[in-house]
């Protein structure tokens, strides 16, 4: 084995794990922040966390409002995921500038990128500084997934992304 850097551990351990965070803006509208940095937290009650750099802006909006959804991106949702990582929510419209189409979740404000894989809506329970990231522990309200498309997963580390198993 040879010493090697956390960014190319990340390389080692493709494909990561891919989530859409969607927040609300205090005008209402969404933002869309792709994250790799997600796991399962527990079981009882149903957990789940995040971590994102320092300035992102959904961390501002989910440290406002104590909301977001976490979508897993389905397949027809690929072309916008990379464009939603290239650009903050602080200064433009995500949505608008990449056209992408969104729904509706029964009973939740936030909205999520029509055609996702999975959407845990959740709320903010802890939020913990590691490092240059913060840490969104989150209790999960509910939990909707969508039999009928593929999961998206991040490859080359960060760098592409496509399902796991390309058919
Ligand atoms: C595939 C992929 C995975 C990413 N994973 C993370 C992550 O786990 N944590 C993070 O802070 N940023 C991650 N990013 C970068 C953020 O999506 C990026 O900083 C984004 O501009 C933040 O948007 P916001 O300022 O609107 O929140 C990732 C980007 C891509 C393309």
């Amino acid at each position: 084995m040879k010493r090697i850097t956390i960014a190319q551990a990340t390389e080692f351990t493709s494909p990561n794990p891919l989530t859409l965070i969607c927040t609300n803006k205090p005008d209402g509208s969404t933002n869309l922040a792709p994250v790799s940095f997600v796991s399962y937290l527990a079981f009882e009650p149903p957990m789940i966390g995040f971590a994102m750099g320092k300035t992102a802006y959904t961390g501002d909006c989910i440290r406002q409002t104590g909301q977001a959804v976490i979508t897993v991106p389905g397949k027809d949702t690929a072309e916008h995921v990379i464009p939603c990582g290239a650009s903050t929510g602080r200064n433009i419209d995500k949505v608008k500038t990449l056209n992408i189409h969104l729904e509706k979740l029964p009973d939740c404000a936030i909205k999520i990128p029509a055609g996702s894989k999975l959407a845990f809506v959740v709320k903010l329970n802890q939020t913990v500084e590691v490092g240059d990231h913060y840490l969104y522990i989150c209790d999960i309200e509910d939990i909707y997934g969508n039999e009928n498309t593929e999961a998206l997963f991040a490859w080359n580390g960060y760098a592409k992304v496509a399902p796991a198993q390309e058919k």
